[in-house]
């Protein structure tokens, strides 16, 4: 079967030791991707509609794993302009170097896996093409601890394991170069994606009750779940 078993090698986005100048094409490329791919549109689209529309006109947001902050940054701007909705992130991230890249943000350096605030500390916990970093057992985690920290539930998005986006993003890299780590990233993180039973299984694990787990266009997987 295509690519029946996740795979498990590491990408270069996670090497501590590559150079800042790696780092910032690395993060330039993938805000391009996000963007020709159109990242935001889960969040704006369905997370309004699954909240209700009549909650979303002041909200606090943790994105973890926010990297660049490229998400939070798109998504106020586009709460505030459509909507006159007031959405506040904070971005969490593991790599301090890219969180400076955003010197404007609200920045946290740690752990998806770890978060570094107490129970109940933000209204919704996003989370964009970040969960496929983790190995099965911290992907649990990283629900776990989302759901933790979430008052109101979490919305994440991530990349589904198959043929579709496999060739999408191959296609992509036909019509346009990028960075050769960056390219080599992106087909391994197809390889790193989800199958929507494996994500039923994580979220059962995490101790997620009625979690959603959906296939959005055939290419991402979407999860979520409302306390
Ligand atoms: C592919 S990038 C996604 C960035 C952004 N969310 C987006 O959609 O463009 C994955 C991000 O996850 C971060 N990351 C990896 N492991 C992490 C961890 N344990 N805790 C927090 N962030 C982590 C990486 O540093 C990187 O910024």
């Amino acid at each position: 079967m295509f690519f029946s078993r996740r795979a498990t090698q590491a990408e270069y986005f996670d090497l501590p030791d590559r150079s800042h100048k790696e780092l910032v094409e690395g993060y330039d490329s993938l805000a391009k991707v996000n963007r020709m791919l159109v990242f935001a549109e889960p969040f704006q689209r369905y997370l309004p509609r699954y909240f209700g529309h009549d909650q979303c006109a002041n909200l606090s947001f943790l994105d973890v794993g926010a990297g660049d902050g490229l998400l939070g940054r798109v998504l106020s701007q586009w709460a505030r302009e459509k909507h006159g909705w007031n959405w506040e992130f904070t971005n969490l991230d593991i790599c301090a170097a890219a969180l400076k890249l955003n010197p404007d943000g609200n920045n946290v350096v740690g752990s998806a896996l770890d978060i570094p605030f107490p129970d109940q500390s933000f209204d919704i916990v996003v989370a964009s093409q970040v969960t496929h970093h983790f190995s099965d057992d911290d992907v649990v985690r990283h629900l776990s601890e989302a759901w933790r920290v979430a008052r109101r539930g979490i919305y994440f998005s991530d990349l589904h394991r198959g043929p579709l986006l496999y060739l999408l993003i191959r296609l992509l890299f036909i019509v346009r170069r990028f960075p050769r780590h960056f390219e080599a990233d992106g087909i391994l993180s197809v390889k790193r994606g989800f199958r929507l039973g494996e994500l039923r299984e994580f979220a059962r694990r995490a101790g997620i009750p009625n979690a959603n787990i959906q296939l959005y266009f055939g290419t991402r997987v979407l999860i979520y779940a409302r306390k």
